[in-house]
């Protein structure tokens, strides 16, 4: 990690017609001028929440272990995308809690010189007792899912009765000073379109920052519909049947994809991401390492590079830090959803990580 600037191996696995990556590139950008700064990285593909958007209700045929990326493995490769200009790192899952060493593997990222941003994205469950530890260990923020807080609402759509737990992890979060705490989304047609208002306003009344995304063809069971999804701008008409929404000027939103409102006047906000509707990918500064190693530079992309053989092989840093490149290199200019030939790609995103 500490011989970078490096010299660079050629690109592995350039798709026949792609630019290749040019000599001598240094950090991560793509041949879109975009450049990488912002790691998601998936610690488990494992859940304790069967969200209907995200998975079927008996779950999923889970990641064996023997190809997970032990704790050294995964703080390694971390450590080469720092390397290479990263620097913020979002840990996510399935559900991140769920692996035991989270704590450590936080400490360990944290102590990366220079020290990235960490941020997590977790359901919540759990987040009550684990809170604190996290963040003692280096977390920084936590973006907590929670769709509805109607009990009945949040049964169905996660299929399990775990509401309270989730409310508890939040209260946990901002008294362990993981601020601002947010909280994400998703408004399914039939199961919560008609509460967002209700769910902004509990948000308010705690001081949590609430944003909806719009549903995206991730599921494991490919039941996404552009037809019944709830779009961002239906969202918004929704919550201005209560409320005032202001909209934020762009420049305040730099690369994150969030419409940004002030409610009511401010001082608090609430943001809306039209990922599907009104893409972001010209802004797009993420990449995405899962819990098996993989490089993927998009959450659609159909193709990801592997690193955990190499890795185990014994390549150096710097080949690894090659291989990373010439994916993220490879990002195509946007994700295509609902152009003719789009094709979801096979990995759900509880293994993809968000
Ligand atoms: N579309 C949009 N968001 C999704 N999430 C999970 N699946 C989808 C989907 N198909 C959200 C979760 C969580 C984050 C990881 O992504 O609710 O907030
Ligand atoms: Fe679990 Fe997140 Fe998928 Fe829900 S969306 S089942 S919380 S991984």
């Amino acid at each position: 990690m500490t011989d970078l600037p490096f010299p660079r191996p050629r690109p592995v696995g350039s798709p026949a017609g792609a630019v290749g990556l040019p000599e001598g590139t240094s950090g991560l950008p793509d041949q879109f001028g975009r450049v990488a700064r912002d790691l998601r990285v998936s610690v488990t593909d494992r859940c304790n929440l069967r969200c209907t958007y995200c998975m079927p209700a008996e779950g999923l045929p889970w990641l064996p272990k023997a190809e997970m990326l032990t704790d050294e493995e995964l703080v390694r490769l971390v450590g080469i995308f720092v390397g290479l200009g990263v620097e913020q790192v979002r840990l996510t899952g399935g559900e991140p809690l769920l692996r035991r060493s989270l704590a450590e593997v936080v400490r360990a990222i944290a102590a990366l010189t220079p020290r990235p941003r960490i941020a997590m994205t977790t359901n919540g469950v759990g987040l009550d007792r684990l809170a604190a530890r996290l963040a003692d260990a280096g977390l920084d923020r936590v973006n907590v899912s929670l769709d509805t807080v109607d009990p009945e609402e949040f049964a169905a759509l996660t299929r399990r009765d775990r509401l309270r737990d989730v409310e508890a992890g939040l209260e946990a979060a901002a008294a362990a000073g993981l601020a601002p705490v947010k909280v994400n989304a998703v408004a399914m047609r039939g199961f919560n379109d008609d509460s967002v208002a209700d769910l902004l306003q509990w948000c308010l009344d705690r001081g949590y920052e609430l944003r909806f995304i719009e549903q995206m063809p991730l599921d494991a069971q490919h039941g996404w519909d552009a037809g019944t999804m709830v779009t961002a701008d239906e969202v918004r008409l929704r919550l201005e049947k209560r409320f005032t929404l202001t909209e934020l000027p762009a420049e305040d939103r730099g690369s994150a994809p969030a419409e940004r409102f002030l409610v009511d006047g401010g001082p608090q906000t609430v943001g809306i991401i039209a990922s599907v509707s009104k893409p972001f990918c010209q802004a797009c500064d993420r990449v995405r390492l899962t819990a098996d190693g993989q490089v993927r530079n998009c959450l659609f992309s159909r193709a990801e590079t592997d690193l955990r053989t190499p890795l185990r092989d014994g390549a150096s840093d710097a080949e690894l830090a090659g291989l990373v490149q010439g994916e993220v290199w490879r990002k195509a200019r946007g994700h295509g959803i609902g152009e003719p030939g789009f094709v979801q790609p096979d990995r759900p995103m509880s293994s993809i990580g968000g």
